[in-house]
């Protein structure tokens, strides 16, 4: 049996049974593919949490196991190095009882020169009915999905957007901050730290939490918010809240979530930062900068981490990180993910 949540104001949620398979009842939800969160609504972020709790209340389960899935082929296809998605995909996918088939681009045809077309193609010949990838060229998510029949599921793309993990970082706020009612960051200072320019994970954020009605602010050094300025003033005449500065102390006052962003070496261009050790003096999350934020500021952190650099150890395994739930949290996100989207996959919507 569906639920249904009472939304006062709004209307009304239908929370679909997990226990069943998704075709055989109404899920309010249209997305053929998630290739990012720009185009969620907020109906659509409470289905994904919703759905989420009863992903949650499944894996406290003996047997954290349903059939929802069954029979179907979910491929997990990855171009770049990963650990907590791939692996929360995997999970998520087999809880389902999915059929999951991992590829790693490194060892596979693509080392012969394949193109990114011909490998989905390939993969649906091969029974591939729900495509997760990453790639890192920004967009990729966006051509497979072109060309390949059933649901594509960005698991991140170059520096352009990580949905799945934007969503489990709401997740993980609604379940410190919320009241199982509302999402629980309206009006809440969330600040996002560190390397915002080569951050996809960053500018999923952006979407969901101010969709969410979060108060954002971005912070970091003035060479890796570049861009963004625009993008506030433009989310800020939309009615989202959304700050950009590189006053950290200004940034950190007050906050209720902090966010601490990986400096990503790999995709650093010379010249943009002085160096590490200079980058960990002036923006590092250490105890001492946590002092400005609210006393039981939850301290958040998509991985991996360079400790020492972005996060300072001890913040890190404090009594305020949730960065453990984090990697939990993805699990039962993508689980009513893959759900939602299979649902929609059976009912032939065509909305992308
Ligand atoms: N947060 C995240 O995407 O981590 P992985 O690269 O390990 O998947």
């Amino acid at each position: 049996m569906s639920a249904v949540i009472d939304g006062g104001a709004t209307p009304a949620l239908v929370v679909p049974s997990v226990d069943v398979a998704p075709e055989s009842q109404p899920v309010g939800w249209r997305h053929r593919h998630l290739l990012d969160v720009d185009g969620l609504t907020r109906a659509d972020l409470e289905l994904v949490m919703h759905t989420a709790d009863a992903m949650r209340e499944v894996l406290a389960r003996p047997i954290a196991k349903v059939p929802a899935l069954r029979g179907r082929n979910v491929t997990i296809l990855f171009y770049e190095a990963s650990t907590r998605t791939r692996v929360s995909f995997e999970v998520a996918a087999k809880n389902l009882s999915a059929d999951v088939v991992n590829i790693a681009a490194a060892s596979s045809s693509v080392t012969k020169g394949e193109s990114l077309v011909d490998t989905v193609r390939t993969v649906e010949a091969l029974g591939a009915q729900m495509l997760v990838m990453r790639h890192g060229v920004s967009g990729a998510p966006y051509l497979a999905a072109e060309v390949f029949g059933g649901a594509v599921l960005n698991g991140g793309d170059g520096w352009h957007a990580h949905p799945t993990q934007a969503l489990l970082d709401l997740y993980t706020m609604r379940s410190r901050l919320g009241d199982g009612g509302s999402i629980g960051v309206e009006g809440r200072k969330v600040v996002i730290l560190g390397d915002v320019l080569h951050s996809r994970v960053a500018r999923s954020n952006i979407w969901s939490l101010t969709a969410a009605g979060a108060d954002l602010w971005l912070c970091g050094p003035p060479t890796l918010l570049r861009g963004f300025d625009a993008w506030a003033s433009r989310g800020a005449a939309a009615g989202r809240r959304f700050t950009v500065t590189s006053d950290v102390d200004a940034a950190l006052r007050d906050a209720e979530v902090v966010m601490a962003l990986r400096i990503q070496r790999e995709r650093m261009a010379s010249g943009l930062l002085p160096s590490l050790r200079e980058y960990a003096a002036r923006y590092g999350l250490t105890r001492e900068r946590l002092g400005h934020a609210r006393p039981d500021a939850l301290v958040m952190h998509p991985g991996p981490m360079n400790e020492g650099v972005e996060i300072a150890p001890d913040v890190a395994i404090g009594a305020q990180s949730v960065i453990t739930d984090q990697v939990t949290n993805g699990v039962a996100i993508r689980m009513a993910l893959l759900y939602l989207l299979a649902g929609v996959h059976a009912a032939g919507s065509s909305d992308a």
